[in-house]
């Protein structure tokens, strides 16, 4: 398995897993657009083929991060989220934070594992659910 920055051959595999993921997934011309103004934070995990993927933002935020349903539990999250890590850090941006659902247990206890911490509970952050800010120091 390798992490590299996304090609646009990857557009669609990233937003099939996108839409295996997510309740209201990103639509395809949001990808292309993080494609073509954000192309050094946005990450795909390939084993062949796409099987994850992250897109960071140059201010911190990580805002999207997936892996293929099938490819679950083997680490291949916790590798692009270092990676995505990595690339906030080359460009010195001090702390790096995430939105997440309340009822996302997993995907907290997955930041959490990674140092992130609760920083503040976000109210109706999503149409139907309060959501947290989970924020790293970094460096
Ligand atoms: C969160 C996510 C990216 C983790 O990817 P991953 O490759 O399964 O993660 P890893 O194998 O590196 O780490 C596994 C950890 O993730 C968490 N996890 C979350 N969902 C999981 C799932 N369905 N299966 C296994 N582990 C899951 C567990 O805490 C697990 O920790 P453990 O190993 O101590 O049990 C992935 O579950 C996913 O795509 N979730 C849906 C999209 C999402 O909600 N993304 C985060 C918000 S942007």
């Amino acid at each position: 398995m390798k992490i590299r920055i996304v090609e646009s051959e990857d557009l669609w595999d990233v937003a099939r897993i996108e839409n295996q993921a997510f309740k209201k997934p990103w639509t395809f011309p949001r990808f292309v657009e993080q494609y073509e103004t954000n192309k050094e934070g946005f990450l795909v995990a390939e084993d062949k083929k796409v099987i994850g993927f992250s897109v960071t933002d140059p201010n911190g935020l990580l805002m999207l991060l997936a892996v293929d349903d099938k490819h679950k539990g083997k680490g291949i999250g916790s590798e692009l989220l270092k990676a995505a890590l990595d690339f906030l850090k080359s460009l010195g941006v001090s702390k790096a934070y995430s939105h997440v659902r309340k009822s996302n247990e997993q995907v907290i206890k997955f930041y959490e594992k990674h140092g992130f911490k609760k920083e503040k509970e976000l109210p109706h952050y999503y149409s139907d659910e309060d959501g947290w800010l989970l924020t790293k120091q970094l460096g």
